[in-house]
């Protein structure tokens, strides 16, 4: 991740149904890589969005006796936006697919790829999944049992599959083999990880097949430029949102120069699309391809990924109302490790805030601020002298931002915060072993005092830039309280890759009360 600028996308949510932290997982890991970046100093940019076409979306609407658009609207304003809030992200933009800016984007990129011979009129057969909104090859599909035996259904929806048979146009997306496989092996973390990228070669190895790219059989959609008579197949649609976003296809594309290719954040069941699909799209339209496609895992309930339509979704707001929006995302880029599936307990979460954030983190801020608070008048203590351990704290601060920094590179968020974590353990080591208590106590070790003080606030100050992009509140919070917002500046202007510079807060910068970071939660019991 090297280049002048960075692109961060999440995959589009359907509108059919509310959130559950399932997607609120996929909007913080791609929010917490996209801080991150930017406080590197990198010129960054988040997008997320809703997708709001297709069958999915027309038959939820209907069910609820409004039309698809009303349907959207109310979605997007009373769940979708406010999910955003609910677990601080920071995204640049919101892209909707029923954008004016969207649609006119994906009409000029068909009319392009028409024009070209990229797209072709045929018929089409075959077994369609509506929650997934795709057509199913043999492997996926499986037997129904209950209500559905003697069907064929979905293996991840297990609902019955759909024979479709239309008059489709399709794109020429067999032409991409070679190019795809080509792609694959020339740049190995193009798919991360590498269990995704394997998995994928495997399915392109295969045969290729054309891809079915508008319907007539419903009007929800984009209508394909030369006949009006079709509408744009969901997905295709859907993926072109990453550089409609960005203007392609208008006058002014710069922030198309500035800003693609993306890295694309997707859970592991929608990567086929964005890894096979999508390059070849890109391909055909003479763009570059993606950066990188990862896709994470699922959050699973009784080992099935959690999903509203198998009633298992929790709503974040379950989770953020107890234990507030910066443990939600702490827990969750720490307890699961990015790319692996992973489960949501109460007791975890309630274990990780009690012992990690509110005794580990938060307590060792409060006990050092009022250790300068007691012992310096609440200003940074002057550093005299300093001894092998005030030095180790230094040096593991400095090569904790550099296997950090690795870690985020590779996408692997949880070891990231793992190593920033080192410094939260250090620090309550080295307070226990100094005991400044102890020396305050001793007139004569007045100095030693301030050192070992100094010392323990410089480390505050490294752990409230590195924590800033995962949980921002309590870092912005200890920001304020160590005076650093006046002495050097907003928190995030601080860049990561200089925390390691010791000695930043100048001494006899007033400081100012902590507030407590992580109180005490009250757990309900029926949870
Ligand atoms: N609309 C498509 C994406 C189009 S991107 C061009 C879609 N939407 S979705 O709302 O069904 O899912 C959005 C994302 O949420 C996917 O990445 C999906 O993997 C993720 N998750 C949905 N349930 C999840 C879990 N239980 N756990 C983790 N992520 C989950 O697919």
């Amino acid at each position: 991740m090297s280049s002048p600028s960075q692109y961060f996308t999440t995959p589009i949510f359907y509108v059919n149904d509310a959130p559950h932290i399932g997607h609120a997982y996929t909007e913080v890991a791609t929010d917490v890589l996209a801080r991150w970046n930017r406080q590197r100093g990198t010129d960054t940019r988040l997008l997320t969005g809703t997708d709001e076409h297709g069958q999915k979306i027309l038959r939820t609407a209907s069910a609820h006796n409004t039309d698809p658009q009303a349907w959207a609207d109310k979605l997007v304003r009373e769940a979708w936006e406010p999910l955003l809030a609910e677990v601080n992200i920071s995204n640049d933009d919101f892209i909707r697919t029923t954008d004016e800016r969207h649609e006119k984007g994906v009409q000029a990129f068909l009319q392009k790829l028409y024009d070209d011979g990229y797209i072709y009129a045929g018929e089409f057969d075959g077994l369609y999944c509506v929650g997934c909104e795709e057509f199913k090859t043999k492997t996926d599909v499986a037997e129904g049992t209950g209500a559905f035996a003697g069907e064929q259904v979905c293996k991840i929806h297990s609902k019955p599959l759909e024979l479709l048979q239309e008059k489709n146009y399709f794109f020429k997306m067999s032409a991409f083999q070679d190019r795809l496989l080509a792609l694959y092996e020339e740049r190995p973390d193009f798919v991360q990880p590498a269990s995704a990228r394997n998995e994928v070669v495997a399915f392109v190895q295969q045969d290729l097949a054309d891809l079915s790219i508008s319907r007539t059989s419903f009007d929800w959609g984009i209508p394909i430029p030369w006949d009006n008579s079709h509408v744009t197949y969901v997905w295709f649609d859907a993926l072109l949102n990453y550089i409609t976003a960005l203007n392609y296809g208008t006058e002014d594309e710069s922030l198309l120069e500035r800003y693609w290719p993306a890295n694309h954040i997707v859970g592991k069941d929608i990567l086929r699309f964005h890894a096979v699909i999508w390059p070849a799209m890109l391909m055909a339209a003479g763009l570059e391809v993606p950066k990188h496609v990862f896709g994470h895992g699922w959050l699973l309930v009784g080992g099935e990924k959690m999903s509203k339509s198998k009633l298992t979704g929790i709503a974040p707001n379950e989770i953020t109302e107890t234990f507030g929006t910066d443990a939600f995302r702490y827990y969750f880029m720490r307890a699961i490790s990015f790319g692996q599936d992973g489960s949501f307990s109460w007791e975890d979460i309630a274990a990780r805030y009690q012992a990690e954030l509110a005794n580990g983190f938060g307590n060792l801020a409060s006990r050092v601020l009022a250790m300068n608070a007691k012992y310096f008048d609440s200003a940074q203590p002057e550093s005299a002298e300093s001894a092998a351990a005030d030095r180790a704290i230094a040096e593991l601060v400095a090569d904790v931002v550099a296997r950090a920094e690795a870690a985020i590179d590779r996408f692997a968020i949880h070891e990231a915060l793992a190593a920033v974590w080192e410094i939260v353990d250090a620090l309550n080591g080295y307070i226990t072993e100094q005991e400044p208590w102890v020396l305050a106590k001793d007139a004569a070790q007045r100095d030693r005092l301030g050192t070992v003080l100094a010392t323990a606030t410089e480390g505050l100050r490294a752990l409230a830039v590195l924590l800033n992009p995962v949980i921002p509140v309590a870092a912005e919070k200890l920001w304020v309280a160590l005076g650093a917002a006046d002495a050097i500046g907003a928190l995030n202007e601080q860049p990561l890759g200089e925390v390691g510079n010791w000695g930043q807060l100048p001494a006899g910068t007033k400081q100012t009360q902590l507030e407590v970071l992580f109180p005490r939660v009250e757990i309900n019991e029926a949870k």
